[in-house]
């Protein structure tokens, strides 16, 4: 059944006219990746994905609200760390558009939004996701002040639903967990319009997974995703591309159930060249990757074949790189890493699977 987002009688209530509200939301990290979206629809994924939230990387939104005295258009200022940022306004302008007719009453205000991120904005690891869910939640918790009734299931539906319309992998960082975004056959509930946490059994060994994130490259990116998704409208390879993360997505949840890690790490790493593939066989084409990154995922694969370790890496539109792996094995992969790694990365955050 659907959900209905669009409120109209929400307009009816009050709330008092100035405040401040505050979340927090984690970015995340895809398994199977969101790589295009509908041309003549808003916001619509071309293939399921799903990932995990991280913890430690996360963005801190204060949504500060002030009611208007005159009808004119609202205003939005945006600071980032304390400094205002205006580069950051023509998107969230966006998507305060875009969610204009499902929330109506923010029309009524005027906004400060002062955000702040616990890791490199536009480097590969998602800002983006973290800080449109982080806003998104923020939004909600406003409409919920409106409406003091919402239920909680509502409110996570609407706010992922809020989230994607600012940016698709946000949505799913509105859930700790695995989170699924797109509708997939085999995984009921699942939808286009709002992620869902995975409904199905997980292993233990994929309930405590480690992510060790490399930031190789810390400058913002040449090509924004937002670019990137367009270029799989007229990709050669789209449909194949497709076909696979759908059955990839079969796949995982078969091994998500059986505990198989090899499995697991195989299939993201194939997910994680394939994102990179399109993007370099696309028109224009691009190449996310750095002499770093490749150094390391041989580094990665020599080091996995002479030791028997459970680690794999994946990769975001980016030069950045993630490493996987069961916190079991935590103590001698870390050390690894650290003795192995440090030389090719401008720094290193140890983050984990939420
Ligand atoms: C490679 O969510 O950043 O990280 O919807 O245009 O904002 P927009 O794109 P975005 O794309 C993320 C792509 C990805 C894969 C993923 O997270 O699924």
């Amino acid at each position: 059944m659907k959900t209905n987002f669009y409120n109209k009688s929400i307009e009816k209530y009050s709330i008092t006219p100035n405040g401040v509200i505050t979340s927090k939301s984690h970015s995340n990290i895809a398994l199977i990746k969101y790589w295009g979206k509908h041309n003549n629809k808003i916001q619509i994924p071309l293939n399921s994905s799903i990932s995990y939230s991280l913890g430690k990387v996360y963005t801190v939104t204060r949504l500060i609200y002030q009611e208007k005295k005159k009808k004119n258009n609202s205003s939005i200022r945006v600071f980032f760390s304390g400094k205002e940022k205006t580069s950051f306004l023509p998107k969230i302008l966006k998507f305060f558009y875009r969610i204009s007719f499902y929330c109506s009453y923010l029309r009524n205000f005027n906004f400060i939004i002062e955000t702040s991120n616990t890791f490199p904005h536009s480097c590969g690891v998602a800002s983006s996701a973290s800080s449109m869910s982080a806003l998104a939640l923020c939004i909600m918790k406003m409409e919920k002040k409106l409406v003091p009734s919402l239920k909680e299931d509502f409110f996570f539906k609407k706010a992922s639903f809020l989230a994607r319309l600012g940016s698709g992998s946000a949505c799913r960082s509105i859930y700790p967990g695995l989170v699924v975004w797109g509708h997939h056959q085999s995984i009921e509930g699942s939808n286009n319009l709002y992620a869902i946490p995975y409904p199905y059994e997980i292993h233990s060994i994929f309930t405590k997974i480690e992510d060790t994130i490399l930031i190789i490259d810390d400058k913002p990116k040449k090509i924004l995703s937002s670019k990137g998704h367009k270029l799989m409208n007229h990709h050669p390879y789209a449909r194949e591309r497709f076909k696979d993360a759908n059955q990839n997505m079969n796949r995982l949840i078969s091994i998500l159930k059986r505990g198989e890690f090899q499995e697991f790490g195989e299939l993201i790493e194939h997910e994680a060249l394939t994102l990179h593939a399109m993007i370099m066989t696309s028109r224009p084409y691009f190449l996310w990757m750095k002499a770093n990154t490749i150094n390391v995922i041989h580094m990665v694969w020599d080091f996995r074949k002479q030791n028997n370790k459970n680690i794999y890496f994946t990769l975001d539109a980016g030069a950045n790189v993630h490493l996987l792996y069961p916190i079991q094995e935590k103590t001698s992969i870390i050390k690894w890493i650290y003795s192995n790694l440090f030389f090719y990365c401008k720094k290193t955050i140890e983050s984990f699977c939420l």
